[in-house]
């Protein structure tokens, strides 16, 4: 193939990627900190931290412990407040030629509505991430991502004050992730992203103490991969908007595993920790895929599993 594949693909109203491949939130700061490393501009899209109304400070530490192939984190989502982030952070981020997505967390519902209202009038936010799955905070977060009618309220009062496109970030601390997923869909979301962390524990036998001050945490990372996987196979089947997959993506090979199964796109999180650069890697992975494969649009390639 002389021509290059490509790798475009569409994610709701108008939210369109150069291609598949996003940072996940929490992982990549506000962005800025890794444009010294590559060029911002390459990325499908930056999906920044979890934005809360006023600043937090977050949990206490110890808030990181690596496991087996993967991570538990219980940051309890510090954050710069939305304020800051629109006064301090925007102004450069929307200079990079790729879209922003603000991922956002209240504690109540009204914190949600307010948050996007706010955004709202940013125009260098091409998107809302709605956190509904934050398994680290005491208030809010995956409280409202277990229970399929309060997911569908939050997003329906976010829908209600942003006309930018709306992507539910699900928990994969539920039995049926179908439910929570088709409860967002009604209520408005133009996407659902999945899977945020599941929830874990680490424990010092000589201090008989937890390891995390919060005593639980989110795990994140390889480990993970096989059960994001799997929901985000189980959802692309049962709903009619677009899904965003992540959950221990490390190379090229695990995004594209995500795109077969059904993502419409895919986000790269504890990666980032163990190579920086891994998003560039993975989106160059990808295009030599396609190349090698013969695949001339990224779109012909997503959701292509067989499965009789
Ligand atoms: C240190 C850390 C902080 C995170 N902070 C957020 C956050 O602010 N908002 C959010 O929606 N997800 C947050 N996440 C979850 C990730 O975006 C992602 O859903 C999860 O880590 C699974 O992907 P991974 O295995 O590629 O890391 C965080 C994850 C980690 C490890």
């Amino acid at each position: 193939m002389s021509r290059q594949p490509d790798l475009g693909v569409t994610i709701g109203r108008g939210l369109t990627l150069k291609n598949p491949v996003m940072s996940a939130s929490g992982t990549f700061g506000y962005g800025l900190e890794f444009a010294p490393l590559m060029d911002l501009g390459l990325l499908g899209a930056i999906v920044v931290k979890g934005l809360s109304l006023l600043p937090s400070s977050g949990n206490p530490p110890v808030r990181i412990v690596e496991t087996p192939c993967g991570m538990l984190n219980a940051i309890g989502l510090e954050n710069i407040g939305v304020e800051a982030f629109i006064a301090d952070k925007l102004p450069l981020l929307k200079t990079f030629n790729t879209p922003v997505i603000a991922n956002i967390y209240g504690k109540t519902r009204q914190e949600y509505e307010e948050i996007a209202s706010r955004l709202d009038s940013e125009e260098a936010v091409a998107a809302l991430e709605v956190n509904i799955s934050c398994p680290n905070v005491k208030a809010g977060g995956v409280v409202f991502g277990t229970d399929p009618r309060q997911a569908h309220e939050v997003v329906k009062g976010v829908r209600k004050n942003t006309g930018k496109p709306v992507i539910a970030k699900l928990s994969p601390n539920v039995t049926s992730i179908v439910e929570i997923a088709k409860a967002v869909e009604d209520a408005g979301a133009d996407a659902v992203s999945l899977i945020n962390t599941l929830t874990g524990m680490a424990v010092d036998i000589d201090r008989r103490r937890p390891v995390l001050h919060n005593i639980t945490g989110g795990l994140s990372g390889p480990a993970i991969k096989p059960v994001g996987l799997r929901m985000v196979w189980q959802t692309a089947g049962a709903v009619g908007i677009p899904v965003i997959g992540l959950g221990g993506i490390s190379n090229a090979r695990d995004a594209l595993e995500y795109l077969l199964v059904g993502a419409s796109a895919i986000q790269v999180g504890t990666a980032n920790f163990v190579n920086p650069t891994a998003c560039i890697d993975i989106v160059e992975g990808i295009r030599a895929f396609c190349i090698k494969n013969k695949i001339e649009k990224i779109s012909d390639f997503i959701g292509s599993l067989e499965t009789a």
